[in-house]
Formats: structure tokens, C-alpha cells, sequence
């Protein structure tokens, strides 16, 4: 009852921000990301009689408290279905490059997800899997796919109906991905309490749902026909109004650093010298670049001059889940 599995991490083009159903973890509209090659989580789960409840190595070292929680409350919900009451070991690495900070509940859940399950003994299909990994973060229900990946919200209230599907599979585009790192970052407000206030509490968060339907559309349509100036501006759009929610929260908060400010002024004018290059954000001051791969020096060269910038780190659009 031992299974190994491994996620890559994803970077969101159009936003998941605000749950319709925070037990189940049902977002309030459809959403789309690329799934990025150079970010992953491989997880060991070793289901074992005589145990007394589940533990959990990260990097290496023991964790108890809340990450512990979070991992034994996912493994609940795999017992449940199993009908199985059994407790496991849980290991699991991050492979990513150094001191990032970019460790990511989407590779890491997806991993869980499809370890967990293929341990206990359950076949579940990729569309199955990726149900059962949205339960433990929203985000990894998409990193159960590889290339570009629509989290269809669903209707029903049960969320049978809400899971990733395939876009168009990695190599249907050669786009790169630029994680520029920062030399300092702190995270104060986590993306489910972050979402969750601003649900509650921003008078903004309408217009975002408004607008975020359409940019759906149109980010598809681009991505279909390689419009790259398309796909580019319209994520870049999709991310300034999610953060824009955050700014009419009560109270109100920004994810955004000094250096954040800074990187995404670097991307405005390499845009203004002519190269296609867009930025986007998720619940924290890291910016990811999108550009393509004939401007890769050029681009490398003006993020790295950002004062604030402490590294690059490059991917192409990665695969789903794999076992080992
Ligand atoms: C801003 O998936 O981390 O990165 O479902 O509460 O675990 P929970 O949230 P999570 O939220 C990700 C939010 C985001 C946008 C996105 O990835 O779509």
C-alpha cells in the first residue's frame, strides 16, 4: 500500500479568487492555468497497519501542526472513499531550485492526491483525480494536467460537476515562463484567507466575476490560435483587477512589494522597446513573466538589473501527474 507520485506546479492566466463553497472548495467562476515544468512536488504515501495516526516528512524533516492538519484532513476524505481505516507515512520533496520560496499547495496537493489514492487502492481517472485534489487546494485540481488547463467551476452543489480539463497538452506551444525571485518576500495573508475577505468584504469583487467570464473567452480563443499578444495581455489584465479586489477589501490588503512594482515596470517597458513579454501574480509579491523564446536574453538580462531581483528561474509548460 506504498505508491509514488509527482505534480508540477501551475501559474494562473485567468484567476481562481473566491470559493462558492469553502468546505468543498467550489470556486466562484472558471479558471485557467499553465502548468509550468520547472516547479514540482514528488510525494511517497505508505498506507500501514499499526499506525496511529499520519505523519508527514517535508524536505526531509519531520512537520506537525497546521501542514500536518492539512495533510491529514485530505487523507480523511481518501479513507472515506476507500472505506479503508488506515493510517499512512507521507513523504514528500519539493524540486525547487533553491530558496525560492516558491513551494506551492497545487504541486503539493496534486502529488497527495494521486499518491494517497493509488496507495489505498482506488483507479481513479485523471477527470476523478483532479475532483479529489481540488478538495485539498482549489489550485491543484489543474495540476493534475499538463499544458494549458481550464478548472471548470461546475453547477452542482455537490461538486461532481467541478474539475480540470485539458486545454491543449504541452506541446501545442512554446511559450516560456519567467519566475523572477525576489530577495525578500513575505507572505501575510494566505490566498484562502486573502479570497475569502475579499469575497466578504470587497465591493470590487463583483466586477471582478463580471469581467473574469469574458476574459475566460477570449484567453481560450488566443490560446487556440497562438495569439500570444492576446493570451499576454489578457492574463496581465486578469491579474491587475484580481489584485484590485484586494485594495476594496475590509480591511484591505495588497500582495504586492516594493519590488513586485518594480519587476512589473521592467516587463511595461520591454514591452515599450518591442518584445511581447506579460506579467501576472498570484496571492503573493512574486511576479511570473510570460514571453517567448527568441527574447529569452534580452529579457533575462533587464529583469536580472531589477533592483530586488535575486534570481530567474525559466520554464516551458510541464506535464500532469506522473508515477514512479
Ligand atoms: C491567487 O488553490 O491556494 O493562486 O483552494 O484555498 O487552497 P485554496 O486556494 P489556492 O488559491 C490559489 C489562488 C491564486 C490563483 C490561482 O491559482 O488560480
Amino acid at each position: 500500500m506504498k505508491a509514488t507520485a509527482r505534480a508540477h506546479t501551475n501559474i494562473a492566466l485567468i484567476k481562481y479568487w473566491g470559493k462558492r463553497n469553502e468546505s468543498l472548495i467550489l470556486p466562484a467562476n472558471s479558471n485557467l492555468s499553465v502548468t509550468l515544468d520547472g516547479f514540482s512536488t514528488e510525494t511517497t504515501v505508505h498506507f500501514q497497519e499499526g499506525l496511529k495516526k499520519d505523519s508527514f516528512r517535508l524536505n526531509e524533516q519531520n512537520v506537525e501542526g497546521d501542514a500536518l492538519g492539512k495533510v491529514a484532513v485530505f487523507l480523511d476524505k481518501v479513507r472515506a472513499l476507500s472505506g479503508k481505516e488506515i493510517y499512512a507515512q507521507v513523504q514528500s520533496v519539493n524540486h525547487v531550485p533553491t530558496a525560492a520560496g516558491f513551494a506551492s499547495s497545487a504541486s503539493g496537493l496534486a502529488a497527495l492526491a494521486a499518491a494517497s489514492s493509488k496507495a489505498i487502492g482506488l483507479s481513479l481517472d485523471d477527470t476523478e483525480l483532479s475532483r479529489l485534489a481540488r478538495q485539498g487546494s482549489g489550485s491543484a485540481s489543474r495540476s493534475i494536467f499538463g499544458g494549458f488547463v481550464e478548472w471548470q467551476m461546475g453547477e452542482r452543489e455537490d461538486g461532481s460537476d467541478s474539475f480540470a480539463v485539458q486545454i491543449a497538452d504541452k506541446s501545442h506551444w512554446d511559450i516560456r515562463i519567467a519566475a523572477v525571485v525576489l530577495s525578500k518576500t513575505e507572505k501575510k495573508v494566505s490566498s484562502r484567507e486573502g479570497m475569502r475577505r475579499t469575497v466578504e468584504t470587497s465591493p470590487f469583487y463583483a466586477g471582478w466575476l463580471e469581467q473574469t467570464a469574458k476574459d475566460l473567452q477570449e484567453i481560450k480563443q488566443a490560446i487556440k490560435v497562438k495569439d500570444f499578444e492576446k493570451m499576454g495581455s489578457v492574463a496581465e489584465a486578469n491579474c491587475m483587477r484580481m489584485h484590485a479586489t484586494t485594495l476594496g477589501a475590509n480591511p484591505p490588503f495588497t500582495y504586492w512589494q516594493d519590488t513586485t512594482m518594480r519587476v512589473m515596470q521592467t516587463v511595461q517597458s520591454l514591452r515599450e522597446q518591442g518584445i511581447p513579454a506579460f506579467f501576472t501574480i498570484d496571492a503573493g509579491p512574486n511576479v511570473k513573466v510570460l514571453y517567448l523564446p527568441e527574447d529569452e536574453d534580452k529579457l533575462k538580462k533587464q529583469l536580472q538589473a531589477t533592483e530586488g531581483v535575486e534570481d530567474i528561474i525559466i520554464s516551458k509548460p510541464g506535464s500532469g501527474i506522473s508515477y514512479r
